[in-house]
C-alpha cells in the first residue's frame, strides 16, 4: 500500500466499525474549550470529532511530518464542515513540535508509538507540552494477528508500551476500549 492509499484507509469507512471515534472521545473526558494536540494525526480520524468535542473555545493542535497526511486533513476539516479556525496544523516530528510548553489539557498519540526511534525524546516533547494534571493518551495496535493493520513483528504490546512510558515518566492512570484490535492507555505526569 502507498502512503496514499494509506491516508484513504485511514478515514474508510469501515474503521469506524471497529474504532468509533466519538466513543474514544467520549472516554477521555473532552470539554468545550479545552486545548488538545494530536501528535501523528495522519489524515485527521480523530482531529475532526476532537475539533467538534472542545468547540470555538477551544483548539486542537495537529501534527504530523507527511505533506500528504497534511493534506488528507485539510480536505478531511473543510468537507467536515467543522470549524477549522479552531484546529492549528503543525508539518513536523512529534519528537519536536512548534506547539507551546504547558499548553494543553490532552495529549493524544494513536498508532504511532510502536514506530518510533527515539520514544524517550518524543515523551519528553509529550511533558514540555502538557498542562500540570494533563491526560496523557495512548491508543495503538494490540500485538495479536487480526488480520489487517501493522505487521506483527512491528507491533508494541500493551506492557512493552506501558513500560516504555513510564521509563519516560509518566504513570498509568487508567486504561480505555479503543476497540477490539487496540489498547488504550491514559497516563499522567505525576
Ligand atoms: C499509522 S498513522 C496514524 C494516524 C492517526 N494517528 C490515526 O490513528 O489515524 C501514523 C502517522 O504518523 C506520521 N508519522 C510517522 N512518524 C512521524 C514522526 N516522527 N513525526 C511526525 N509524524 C510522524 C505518519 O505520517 C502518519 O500520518
Amino acid at each position: 500500500m502507498n502512503e496514499d492509499e494509506f491516508a484513504k484507509s485511514l478515514l474508510a469507512h469501515e474503521r469506524r466499525e471497529w474504532q468509533n471515534p466519538e466513543k474514544i472521545i467520549a472516554q477521555i473526558d473532552v470539554k468545550k474549550g479545552m486545548v488538545i494536540a494530536d501528535l501523528a494525526c495522519g489524515p485527521g480520524f480523530f482531529v475532526v470529532p476532537l475539533a467538534r468535542a472542545v468547540g470555538e473555545s477551544g483548539r486542537v493542535y495537529a501534527v504530523d511530518s507527511s505533506e500528504l497526511m497534511l493534506g488528507y486533513l485539510r480536505s478531511n476539516l473543510e468537507r467536515s464542515g467543522t470549524q477549522s479556525q479552531n484546529v492549528t496544523i503543525y508539518k513536523s516530528d512529534v519528537s519536536q513540535t512548534n506547539i507551546p510548553s504547558a499548553s494543553c489539557d490532552i495529549v493524544l498519540f494513536a498508532n504511532i508509538l510502536h514506530d518510533l526511534d527515539y520514544p524517550s525524546e518524543f515523551l519528553t516533547e509529550v511533558k514540555r507540552i502538557s498542562k500540570l494534571n494533563a491526560l496523557i493518551v495512548d491508543i495503538d495496535w494490540k500485538d495479536i494477528d487480526n488480520g489487517f493493520g501493522p505487521p506483527l513483528d512491528i507491533r508494541m504490546s500493551e506492557t512493552k508500551a506501558q513500560g516504555i512510558l513510564k521509563k519516560g515518566g509518566l504513570v498509568l492512570v487508567r486504561s480505555i476500549d479503543p476497540g477490539p484490535y487496540h489498547y488504550g492507555l491514559v497516563l499522567k505526569v505525576p
